[in-house]
C-alpha cells in the first residue's frame, strides 16, 4: 500500500480495507513524505497556494522510499485524498517518480480514496499515471463526506485550517467521512482478498461496486467538471507569477479564493438548480458518464 494522508482519515480507511487480508498476505505500507511536510493544520494563503502545482501535477520532493523498487509485489493498493479536484502532490511525485514506475509495471492497482466530495476528475488523472507505467487499475473505492456540498465546504474549510474535527459552533454537521462509513470499508477487504487468492481481477470492480464502492452524484459531478476545466486557466494565471511559495503569487491567490468561495456559495446553487431542471434532456449522457467513471476503464 502506497498512501498519503494528513489527519490519518484515508489511513483510516486503507487500514480498515486490508483488515480481511491481514495474516493471508505480507502487507507493505509505504507512507508517503513530502519533503517539506505540507502544513496540517493549514495556515493562511499556503492551503490556497498548494492549487497550481496540484492541477498541474508537478512533482515536488519526497523522502527515501523504505521500499525497495525491485521486489515483485502481487498487487498494488494506492490511497489519497483529494486536493483542488486532483491528486495530492505527494502522489503525483510518487507516480512520476521512476521507483515508482518501476515497480509498479505490469501490476494490478486498487486506489482507494477519501474526499470531500469531489474526486472524479482526479481519479482520470490517476488513470492516466497508472497507465503510464504500464500498469492496471482493477479496482477503486471512493469514500466521501455524504453531507450537502454547501456545509461540507465549510466544514472541511474549518478542520483543515484548525486541525479540529467537531462540529463547527455546535450546529454544523462533522467535518469528513463519517465514522460510520470508515468502519463499514472492511467489507471491501473480502472481494480483494479473493482476487489476490485467485489472480483473477477481471470482475474486481463489479464486486466492489455491489458493495457501493462508489456513489457519484449526478449534480456534483457535473459542477465538479466545470471546475476542473476553470481550475486549469488559475493555475497556469497564478504560475505566470512564480513557483509555490513566491510572494508575487499572493494576489492572484487571493483572486482564487475568493472566486471559488463565490462561486461555491453564490453559482453553485443556481447551476445545480439548472442541472436537475435540465436533467430529463441529459439522461442518457449522464447514465453514461456515471457508469464510466464508476468503473476502473480509462479513455483518454
Ligand atoms: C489543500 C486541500 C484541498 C482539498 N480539495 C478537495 C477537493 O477538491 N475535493 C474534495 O473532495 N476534497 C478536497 N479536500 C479534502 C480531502 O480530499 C480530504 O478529505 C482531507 O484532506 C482529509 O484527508 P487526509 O486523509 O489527508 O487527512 C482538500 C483538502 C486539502 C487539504
Amino acid at each position: 500500500m502506497v498512501t498519503y494522508s494528513q489527519s490519518g482519515q484515508l489511513n483510516s480507511i486503507v487500514s480498515n480495507v486490508m483488515r480481511a487480508l491481514q495474516g493471508k498476505a505480507q502487507l507493505n505500507w509505504e507512507h508517503l513524505k513530502p519533503m517539506p511536510e505540507f502544513p496540517f493544520p493549514w495556515k493562511g494563503i499556503r492551503f490556497w497556494d498548494a492549487q497550481p502545482e496540484c492541477v498541474e501535477m508537478i512533482p515536488s520532493r519526497l523522502e527515501p522510499f523504505d521500499f525497495n523498487p525491485d521486489e515483485d509485489f502481487d498487487l498494488i493498493i494506492l490511497g489519497y485524498p483529494i486536493w483542488f479536484l486532483s491528486p495530492p502532490i505527494p502522489l503525483t511525485t510518487f507516480l512520476k517518480s521512476d521507483e515508482a514506475k518501476q515497480v509498479m509495471k505490469g501490476k494490478p492497482i486498487i486506489t482507494i480514496i477519501g474526499s470531500r466530495n469531489m474526486w472524479v476528475g482526479a481519479q482520470e488523472d490517476i488513470k492516466a499515471m497508472i497507465a503510464e507505467a504500464g500498469a492496471e487499475l482493477v479496482g477503486n473505492i471512493s469514500l466521501r463526506d455524504k453531507h450537502h456540498n454547501l456545509p461540507s465546504v465549510i466544514t472541511i474549510i474549518y478542520w483543515m485550517t484548525t486541525g479540529k474535527k467537531d462540529r463547527l459552533w455546535g450546529i454544523f454537521p462533522l467535518p469528513g467521512i463519517s465514522d460510520k462509513d470508515i468502519d463499514e470499508a472492511r467489507r471491501f477487504g473480502y472481494p480483494i482478498l479473493k482476487a489476490l487468492e485467485t489472480g483473477q481481477y477481471y470482475n474486481l470492480q463489479e464486486n466492489l461496486l455491489a458493495l457501493k464502492s462508489v456513489e457519484i452524484i449526478p449534480s456534483v459531478l457535473s459542477m465538479e467538471k466545470k471546475g476542473k476545466k476553470i481550475f486549469r486557466i488559475w493555475s497556469k494565471f497564478i504560475r505566470k507569477k512564480g513557483e509555490a511559495g513566491n510572494p508575487e503569487r499572493i494576489p492572484r491567490l487571493k483572486m482564487f479564493k475568493w472566486y471559488l468561495l463565490f462561486v461555491i456559495f453564490f453559482v453553485s446553487p443556481i447551476v445545480t438548480l439548472f442541472f436537475y431542471i435540465s436533467y430529463p434532456f441529459f439522461l442518457k449522457k449522464t447514465r453514461r458518464n456515471l457508469k464510466y467513471y464508476s468503473g476502473v476503464g480509462f479513455k483518454k
